[in-house]
């Protein structure tokens, strides 16, 4: 259930640190990829050395990494990752989270994340009990993070009682239960297509259009990031894929992801088609360069296969099928016709009108138009919160 996950482990100062050479063995072991990330005091209780090894990554510690001022980016690392653990989580560091403190670069990456945060306390008894960490750790369970409550027995100060890090085991399991809850895509076969189709003309040129692939690749992701399988069909971009449960299969031309749409959609439970796809190509390519003569030039052109048209007529009862509009007039009754000619269950309406919303930008201001014609119109977003809405409303039908 761990297979592919991206898992920073933030090593904080206790004892229990050791057990954080289990923990990354185990976690690794179940298929997750692994970033250590230790404080300083951390380091005196467990070595790097020891962590890189088995998490087969460097471990990180500082935000300057090198002597040429590279630094380790924390927000990236924060978005990187599907969950942040932090175990042990020492008593400093639980009342620095809870304060937003970030001077060091496991707290400005639990500051930067936006996945699910668990942290696994270990300290002394007369510590644990103490009124300010019982406070740090409510508001922190407030914040939304996930507590994984320590055991009782024997502490490493000769005391008995609660304080105990959980056992490695223990933490994976709780881990591994976590994500089967909340996938609900889990077991889902998905196929997205993303990005322009170029056209070709000759050798050097080509018909294009200026989509980025940005929509499309955050849909693929969430989707992936709800336990899916994802088969990417992805025109030129110069993005790549982030989650491993992402497979990519790359076009050029309108006539190739048609193709590859076409084979992998008789599988799907779920279709988004959210490329730009070229409507007419060339009906000649011309095997050398086209060579400048005359004052003007026509090339004919030939309608392309409509993907999305061609999927919904082989849809089958159980199969979900969502396309996008662009358009730049008469926006809600284009969208309807599109939605009813190609057999959708949804369609994405981007109005070209709209600040923000489009090819290349990082925003998106969309509008749902379902069967039974409701109509729901979001604010402007990024593109990852546009992608999570359609994940999401797709979740809804199922
Ligand atoms: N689409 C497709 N194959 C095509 C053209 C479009 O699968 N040859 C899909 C797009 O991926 C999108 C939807 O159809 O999900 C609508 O695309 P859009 O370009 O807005 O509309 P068209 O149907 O091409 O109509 P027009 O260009 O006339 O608006």
């Amino acid at each position: 259930m761990l297979s592919g996950k991206k898992i920073i482990l933030g090593v904080t100062g206790s004892i229990a640190a050791y057990k954080a050479a289990v923990l990354t063995r185990l976690l690794v072991k179940s298929g997750a990829e692994v970033q250590v990330i230790c404080t300083s005091a951390a380091k005196e209780f467990i070595t790097p050395l020891t962590l890189s090894t088995l998490s087969k990554k460097p471990v990180y510690s500082e935000f300057v990494a090198n002597s040429e001022g590279e630094w380790n980016n924390h927000v990236e690392l924060g978005l990187w990752a599907d969950v942040v653990l932090i175990a042990p989580a020492s008593a400093n560091t639980l009342a620095k989270m809870a304060n937003g403190i970030c001077d060091n670069l496991l707290l400005a990456t639990y500051l930067s994340a936006k996945c699910p945060v668990f942290f696994a306390p270990a300290m002394d008894l007369d510590m644990y009990q103490h009124p300010t960490t019982k406070q740090n750790i409510t508001k922190l369970a407030d914040f939304g993070n996930h507590l994984i409550k320590p055991n009782n027995g024997e502490l490493a100060s000769g005391l008995s009682g609660e304080g105990r890090m959980a056992e490695p085991e223990e933490i994976v399991e709780e881990l591994t239960l976590y994500f089967s809850k909340n996938q609900p895509l889990q077991g889902k076969k998905v196929l997205v297509s993303a990005g322009p189709t170029y056209e070709n003309l000759d050798p050097v040129r080509f018909i294009g259009n200026y989509s980025s692939g940005k929509m499309g690749y955050a849909i693929a992701e969430q989707f992936a990031k709800q336990g899916a399988e994802v088969t990417l069909v992805s025109g030129p971009t110069h993005l790549a894929v982030q989650s491993s449960k992402i497979k990519r299969i790359d076009v050029v031309s309108a006539k190739q992801m048609f193709t590859a749409c076409a084979e992998n959609a008789k599988t799907a439970d779920i279709i988004v088609m959210a490329a730009a796809v070229a409507d007419y190509t060339p009906v000649d390519v011309a095997a050398e360069k086209i060579k400048k003569a005359g004052e003007g030039m026509n090339i004919e052109l030939t309608k392309t296969t409509d993907i999305l048209k061609e999927l919904g007529k082989q849809k089958s009862d159980n199969q979900i099928l969502v396309g996008f509009a662009l358009e730049t007039t008469n926006e809600l009754e284009h969208a309807k016709k599109k939605l009813e000619n190609k057999n959708l269950d949804f369609i994405v309406l981007n109005s070209m009108k709209d600040k923000g919303a489009g090819f290349g930008v990082n925003t998106n201001k969309v509008t749902f138009i379902d069967k039974q014609g409701i109509k729901e119109e979001l604010p402007l977003k990024t593109k990852q919160e546009v992608a999570l809405d359609i994940v999401n409303k797709i979740i809804s039908l199922l």
